[in-house]
């Protein structure tokens, strides 16, 4: 037989195009998109659904290190298993450099937790944390041969921020090994100053989190991370923008010349800080940082997404459980919003939420909703084309989708670790039905028919 699979009678849409086509599957990769393939090993009918790439989520907080007694609700298998039910193929997860430690030595850590136990494909960035001229001189550029092209520098968290010096000594080693830099950009100094008013005033509930980190504090370093990227010449990416005063700071330097993307996150599109002022301390459950904003952002975002000042959706999926221990209700985190780990789950939400939203309500066409959840991801950390499209020679990752199929978000459907989703009740049309992943099914409607271990580690090209 010519093929081992064969999708028949589906609607296949790229980023570009969408049109009707079978799809021929053999050892992995798509080998053929015409009609009347003959047989294969296995037909799958797709009529009715729309054939699609995977779906790349590059912004996915996994098994990280998160502070005394704080533990991450996801480890390498059940957050992958989730990003599957939620109709993504590969992940893109972050390394965090432990300071005082290289970031070859983080790696081999970050390495044994997911060897074996990935269902999708997973790739690293580097968190710099410690920028060392050992780090940045040598580490760092034979780290980007060996196919780690993409790190993240915080301006925000005590014992994560780097300093403006550090900023720009790391932008500029990362310009000459060929490595794009992401940038979580909130000023410290303005924070810990609000902070302190607030603990001084008695202000400790969930909802101060977000007074404490206001949009000034978010534009002020969006400004400062696109200038100093500026003055390096290095290309930038700013995550999970929050509200349009950011938005107009990248496209402000774009018009520059700048080389900078956007990215957003559904929280940005349907959480407002409101949510953070929930009863008792249900508000917890929203504490991520850039906080969730206004109304007005909101539609800012669903704008940003629209004219393209955002090329990424990701889901900053950063997972703790709510009514534990280690987790949101640890025993500080109740008394003061400061001790309340940052981050939301949401790896498996995304994709319903930008379709439902997007694509079903007409924000978005089918083709924006390919380009925003896999293809610009693909192209912007180095695995277009062999991830993010349906293309003869492409992997065969590939998500059905039923656009008619309407679902509510609740907890109990969900693969994974927290105990909650700030989704729960959200009504949505249209769903993941069949994943594949190298041409195999791993999600079949409410069933896993993938294995643990899978997925694989993926090498990226430098853009460079
Ligand atoms: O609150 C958030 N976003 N936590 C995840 C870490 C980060 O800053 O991306
Ligand atoms: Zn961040
Ligand atoms: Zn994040």
């Amino acid at each position: 037989m010519q093929f081992d699979t064969i999708i028949k009678n589906g609607t296949v849409v790229t980023a570009s195009d969408t049109f009707r086509s079978d799809v021929g599957i053999r050892n992995g990769k798509i080998a053929a998109l015409a009609d009347d393939l003959g047989d294969a090993g296995e037909i799958i009918d797709a009529t009715g659904l729309y054939v699609m790439p995977g779906g790349i989520d590059s912004h996915v907080h996994l098994a990280q290190p998160s502070g005394d007694g704080i533990v991450m609700a996801d480890d390498f298998a059940s957050g992958t298993l989730s990003a599957a039910f939620g109709g993504n193929t590969t992940v893109l997860t972050f390394c965090m450099q432990e300071k005082g430690t290289t970031l070859r030595e983080s790696l081999k850590d970050y390495h044994a937790k997911a060897d074996g136990e990935c269902y999708v494909d997973v790739s690293f960035h580097l968190v710099v944390t410690d920028p060392t001229s050992y780090v940045l001189g040598q580490e760092l550029p034979a780290l980007v041969e060996d196919g780690y092209t993409s790190i993240k520098v915080f301006m925000t968290y005590e014992n994560l921020r780097l300093r403006d010096d550090q900023i720009l000594d790391t932008l500029d080693s990362a310009r000459r090994s060929g490595a794009i830099v992401m940038v979580h950009c909130e000023n410290e100094d303005a924070i810990r100053y609000l902070i302190g008013r607030h603990e001084e005033n008695g202000e400790l509930a969930p909802k101060f989190h977000a007074l404490s980190r206001p949009v000034a504090a978010e534009r002020e370093a969006t400004h400062r991370a696109l200038s100093l990227a500026e003055i390096t010449d290095t290309p930038v990416v700013i995550v999970h923008v929050s509200n349009r005063q950011a938005m107009e700071e990248i496209e402000r330097a774009r018009k520059r010349g700048s080389k900078v993307a956007g990215e957003t996150c559904p929280q940005y599109l349907l959480l407002t800080a409101d949510d953070l002022d929930a009863a008792e301390l249900e508000g917890a459950k929203f504490v991520c940082s850039p906080p969730p904003r206004d109304k007005e952002s909101q539609i800012a975002c669903w704008e940003g997404l629209q004219n393209g000042t955002f090329e990424l959706f990701s889901s900053d999926h950063c997972p703790f459980r709510y009514d534990d221990d280690s987790g949101k209700l640890n025993e500080r985190g109740k008394r003061n919003f400061r001790w309340i780990p940052n981050g939301i789950p949401g790896v498996e939400t995304r994709l319903p939420i930008l379709f439902s939203e997007g694509v079903s309500k007409n924000r978005i066409d089918i083709n924006r909703f390919v380009a925003l959840s896999s293809t610009n991801h693909a192209k912007q950390y180095g695995l277009y084309p062999q991830k993010g499209t349906i293309a003869i020679g492409s992997d065969a990752d590939i998500a059905l989708w039923d656009p008619q199929k309407t679902m509510t978000i609740t907890n109990d459907i969900l693969h994974h670790g927290a105990d909650y989703t700030p989704y729960e009740g959200l009504d949505v049309t249209g769903w993941p039905v069949r994943v594949l992943l190298g041409g195999k099914t791993i999600v079949d409607g409410a069933a896993t028919t993938g294995e643990m271990g899978q997925g694989n580690y993926l090498r990226r090209k430098s853009l460079a």
